[in-house]
């Protein structure tokens, strides 16, 4: 059973994040045009889905448009569009088989109100999940999300539902889309690109960063478990001593 075969010898991150990256050079690689890059990216996103799952991966964040992707020629920002539409109607039916709870973080405001209602969905037929919190990025900027929190918390300051003064970092952690995950453990960007593009800025404070020089279409349950095993290994402080050397 693949459950036994792929599992770990040790405990994993409770929260990978991924800057899937690569895409359309895979493509222009092979002399396809950049939507074939795309569309075999999100055949690694279903093989990067399970092997979370095995793996006991608790929550996976993926970055699958950013707000700064909207500078793309129209022709390919449809294209990026239409995936997600695909996904969340064509996968739903397994990501529920599979007990994965699907959200959708970013702005919707920008994005078009049949695929808003395919997202919401989405999201309301997979809220029993249990093996697994999926977050997709989309439409989604790390600065972005802190202007959305900070107006909100503007908001909340002036109805007097708040006081300025005792704001803390978990009323700003709860403002944030990502406030039913904890924060990232594992940040993985795929390409060798070495950035983090605008990505969960506030999140990432300590999280553990891997690059792999694999493009995002060909990564792989492998590519996974070689960063997940990277991030065993590494030895966190958070701006303290480290273990060993403590007392
Ligand atoms: C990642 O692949 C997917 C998105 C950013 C939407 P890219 O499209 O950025 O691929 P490269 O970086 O051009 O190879
Ligand atoms: C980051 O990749 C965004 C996503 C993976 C969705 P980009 O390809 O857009 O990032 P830059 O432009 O190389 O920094
Ligand atoms: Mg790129």
């Amino acid at each position: 059973k693949r459950m036994t075969a792929q599992k770990l010898g040790y405990k994993p991150p409770r929260h990978v994040a991924i800057i899937m990256d690569g895409n359309g050079r895979w493509a222009e690689q092979r002399g396809l045009p950049r939507v074939m890059g795309h569309r075999e990216g999100v055949e690694a996103v279903r093989r990067t889905v399970t092997a979370s799952v095995d793996f006991g991966i608790e929550h996976l964040t993926l970055y699958s448009f950013s707000t700064e992707n909207w500078k793309r020629p129209p022709g390919e920002v449809r294209d990026l569009m239409q995936l997600l539409r695909l996904f969340v109607q064509t996968d739903l039916s397994r990501l529920k088989r599979q007990g994965v709870r699907v959200r959708v973080i970013g702005d919707r405001a920008s994005l078009s109100p049949d695929l808003v209602a395919l997202v919401t969905d989405c999201e309301r037929k997979t809220a029993e999940g249990q093996a697994l919190n999926l977050n997709i990025a989309f439409n989604y900027g790390g600065r972005d999300e802190l202007r959305r929190a900070v107006r909100s918390l503007a908001a909340a300051a002036a109805e007097g539902r708040i006081e300025p003064s005792a704001i803390d970092e978990a009323d700003i952690a709860r403002a944030l889309d990502t406030s039913f995950s904890p924060d990232p453990d594992l940040l993985v960007r795929t390409s060798g690109e070495q950035r983090i593009s605008n990505f969960l800025l506030w999140q990432t404070a300590y999280s553990e960063f891997v690059f792999q020089d694999v493009l995002w279409p060909d990564f792989s349950a492998q590519h996974l478990r070689a960063a997940v095993e990277e991030f065993a290994h590494r030895d966190r402080r958070y701006g303290g001593r480290d273990a060993k050397a403590a007392g």
